[in-house]
C-alpha cells in the first residue's frame, strides 16, 4: 500500500526510535535483578526515544510545532500543524520488561488529527492510519470488530495508579463492565489499547486521566477501522476532559450507557457514605 510522504517520515521516525528501544528493553531485562533497579534507565531510554522522534521529525517538517510527553512543547513558524508524540507509551511495562509497549506519533492539521501511527518494537507490530484512507496493521487493512453481543466481548481498560484517580468510580465501573461483558483486560499502553481496538481484538476500550499523546493516533486509528471514539459522555471532548471510550458502534454506545450507570451509583453511594 502507498503512504503519503509525511506518513513515511512518521515511520521512519518510528522505526528509529523502536529500535533504541528494543535494544534498551534488553539492558531493562538484566537491570530486574540488580538492586540500583532499571528506573534512571527507563527515563533515559524514554528520553532518547523522544530525542530520535523529534530529530526525524523536524528535519522532514521543520515548521510544525512538536508536542511530546518529555520534552513539553517545541514552538514551530507553523501553528496549523502540530506532532502529538509519545516516545514510549507503557512505561511501566517496559520498566519490567514486559514487552508491550510503543511508539506512537500523531499529526495534527488545524486542530483535527490527520495521520496517526502507533508502533510495538518488541514485536514489530505497526499500525498506521490517515484519515479518511483506512487503518492498516503491518500493510494489512484492519476493521474493529463486528461482535454485538456484550457477553461476547473482550474490553480493555485503565485503571487509576497509585495515589492517583478515583478508585471508588473505577471500582463501580470495573463491576459494571464485569456483569455485562465476557472479560476485561488491563494491558497497561492506552496508545495500544487503541490500536487493537482498530485491529478487532478488543471489542472496546476505555480509560480516564489521559494525555493527548495516549490517545492522538488512537483515536484516528479506531475511527479509520469503522468504529467510533469519544468522551466517556459520547461527545467529542477527548482531548479536553482526557479520557476516551472506543469501539463498534453497538460496544461504543452500550459502554457509555454503562459508564454513565456506574457514575450515577458512585455518586449516590459518596453523598450516603
Ligand atoms: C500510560 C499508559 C497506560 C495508562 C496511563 C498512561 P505512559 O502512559 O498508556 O496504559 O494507563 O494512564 O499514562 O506513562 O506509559 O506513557
Ligand atoms: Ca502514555
Ligand atoms: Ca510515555
Amino acid at each position: 500500500m502507498l503512504h503519503s510522504a509525511v506518513l513515511n517520515v512518521m515511520i521512519k521516525a518510528a522505526h528509529r526510535a523502536g529500535r533504541s528501544l528494543k535494544r534498551d528493553l534488553g539492558e531493562v531485562e538484566q537491570l530486574q535483578v540488580s538492586l540500583k533497579g532499571p528506573g534512571n534507565f527507563v527515563t533515559a531510554a524514554d528520553r532518547r526515544a523522544e530525542e530520535i522522534v523529534r530529530e526525524e521529525l523536524s528535519k522532514a517538517r521543520p515548521a510544525y510545532v512538536f508536542l511530546g510527553e518529555e520534552g513539553g512543547v517545541r514552538e514551530g513558524s507553523d501553528k496549523t500543524h502540530r506532532w502529538i508524540v509519545d516516545p514510549l507509551d507503557g512505561t511501566t511495562n517496559f520498566l519490567h520488561g514486559i514487552p508491550h509497549f510503543a511508539v506512537s506519533i500523531a499529526l495534527e492539521r488545524n486542530g483535527v488529527i490527520v495521520a496517526g501511527l502507533t508502533y510495538n518494537p518488541a514485536n514489530d507490530e505497526l499500525f498506521v492510519a490517515e484519515r479518511g484512507k483506512g487503518a492498516f496493521l503491518n500493510n494489512q487493512r484492519i476493521r474493529v470488530a463486528a461482535r454485538r453481543r456484550l457477553d461476547d466481548a473482550i474490553v480493555g481498560c485503565g485503571l487509576p495508579h497509585y495515589g492517583r484517580g478515583d478508585l471508588r468510580l473505577a471500582c463501580h465501573e470495573i463491576i459494571a463492565a464485569q456483569q455485562s461483558f465476557a472479560g476485561l483486560r488491563r494491558y497497561g499502553s492506552a496508545a495500544l489499547d487503541l490500536a487493537w481496538v482498530a485491529a478487532g481484538r478488543l471489542d472496546a476500550y476505555w480509560e480516564r486521566d489521559l494525555s493527548p499523546w495516549d490517545m492522538a493516533a488512537g483515536l484516528l486509528l479506531v475511527r479509520e477501522a469503522g468504529g467510533f471514539a469519544s468522551d466517556l459522555g459520547g461527545g467529542e471532548a477527548i482531548f479536553a476532559k482526557c479520557e476516551i471510550a472506543a469501539g463498534n458502534e453497538t460496544m461504543h454506545r452500550e459502554l457509555i450507557r454503562l459508564l454513565r450507570e456506574a457514575g450515577k451509583q458512585a455518586s449516590v453511594q459518596a453523598a450516603t457514605a
